[in-house]
């Protein structure tokens, strides 16, 4: 994917596989944007391999960062195990596609622990909402198209106007930059809960249960707003409608970081780390759906942490025992199956795609 630098597996998490008896095969290179070079991973005792095609040859368990593209689904077979984010809600082709190849697919962000988080979505969203407030405080400069607004207000000036849709975990850590740059902030969600929790960590703020009437109100006089819902295995809903948007203020941005589940802002199109924002309607909009491989080093090294003691588990796994085990982590990754020889296998996708 565009500007993509992630590594899924850290040299020291490679060497833990291998110590525990797994052969591990990485990609020449692969690290080399999150700054491990090929010989951490070889010192490990992992096999290089020259490019996808042998290695796809090789593995039984694929573990990648981002959906397949085009040329990785002609190299894919349906004796594989593919375990990397997916977001397979907003894309029914690549559905269409993995079942054609009869592969057994894991997303990353379906798996639910047993609090009901979801541990390998959690630190990719913490690192894309911190990026959302920086970038969309950059995208405010003159220079940048952006209306020419300092987030954090100065003596004698207003501060900027921050609204946050969602209060989940992206949108909590947006949250926390747009505070400690001392933007004025909104934060709007379905969760009471959430938004009582928020409220009392940051006094400064103002919370609100979502409705359309207040996601109007508030994005009619912000500066920046922030997309950040979910409904996990689901679509992103329609939070902010066009019709709002074209009577936002010249020069405010909007960053949609639910666009990998297809956004939450109604019209928004897909932007990528080459070509960051468009204007339309006179407002910036920006919707990468890898933001955090602009710190490649940071998520690369999350995103391991999270996931190995899963891939521990996949590795030369029979995902029939799995489904029959006691194991809360192994249940946990049988239920996030999505697609199985052939066929959808979970039943939120199935009726998203309408299979
Ligand atoms: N673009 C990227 O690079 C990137 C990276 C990581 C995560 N994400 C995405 O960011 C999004 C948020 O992830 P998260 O981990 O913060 O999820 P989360 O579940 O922690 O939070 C989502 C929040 O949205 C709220 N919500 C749902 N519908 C709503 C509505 N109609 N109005 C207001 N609030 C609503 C939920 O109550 C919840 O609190 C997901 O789509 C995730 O895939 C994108």
């Amino acid at each position: 994917m565009t500007g993509e630098g992630r590594v899924p597996l850290t040299p020291a998490a490679c060497r833990s596989l291998v110590e525990a008896g797994h052969t591990v095969f990485v990609q020449k290179s692969a690290g080399i944007h999150s700054g491990y070079l090929d010989s951490a991973y070889q010192q490990a005792g992992a096999e290089l391999v020259d490019d996808a095609q042998h290695l796809y040859g090789l593995a039984q368990l694929i573990v990648k960062v981002k959906q397949p593209l085009a040329q990785d689904l002609t190299l894919l077979r349906s004796d594989r195990i593919l375990f990397s984010y997916l977001h397979l809600a907003a894309d029914a082709t690549l559905v269409q596609h993995l079942c054609d190849i009869g592969l057994s697919a894991i997303p990353f962000e379906s798996v639910v622990d047993e609090s009901g988080q979801l541990p390998l979505l959690t630190p990719m969203s913490q690192v894309a909402g911190r990026i959302a407030t920086i970038r969309g405080a950059s995208m405010l400069f003159r220079n940048r198209g952006g209306r020419g607004v300092l987030l954090g207000g100065i003596e004698g000036a207003d501060a900027g106007r921050v609204v946050i849709l969602g209060a989940g975990v992206a949108g909590s850590h947006a949250l926390a930059v747009a505070v400690a740059l001392g933007a004025k902030v909104d934060v709007l969600d379905l969760d009471e809960g959430k938004l009582r929790a928020l409220q009392q960590q940051y006094p400064g703020i103002t919370t609100h249960l979502s409705t359309p009437e207040i996601v109007e109100t508030l994005c009619l006089e912000a500066d920046l707003v922030i997309g950040a819902v979910l409904l996990a295995g689901r679509r992103a809903p329609v939070v902010l409608k066009q019709s709002v948007v074209k009577n936002m203020h010249a020069g405010s941005v909007i960053v949609d970081i639910a666009i990998d589940q297809g956004g939450c802002v109604e019209g928004i199109r897909t932007t990528s780390s080459e070509q960051l924002c468009y204007i339309e309607h006179g407002v910036i909009h920006s919707a990468v759906p890898n933001m955090p491989a602009t710190v490649a080093r940071t998520s690369s090294q999350a995103l391991s942490s999270v996931i190995l003691p899963y891939v521990q588990l996949l590795a030369g796994a029979d995902l029939a025992a799995m489904a029959a085990s006691e194991s809360a982590p192994e249940q946990a990754l049988y239920r996030a199956m999505a697609v199985h020889q052939g066929g959808v296998v979970d039943e939120v996708l199935q009726r998203e795609i309408a299979f």
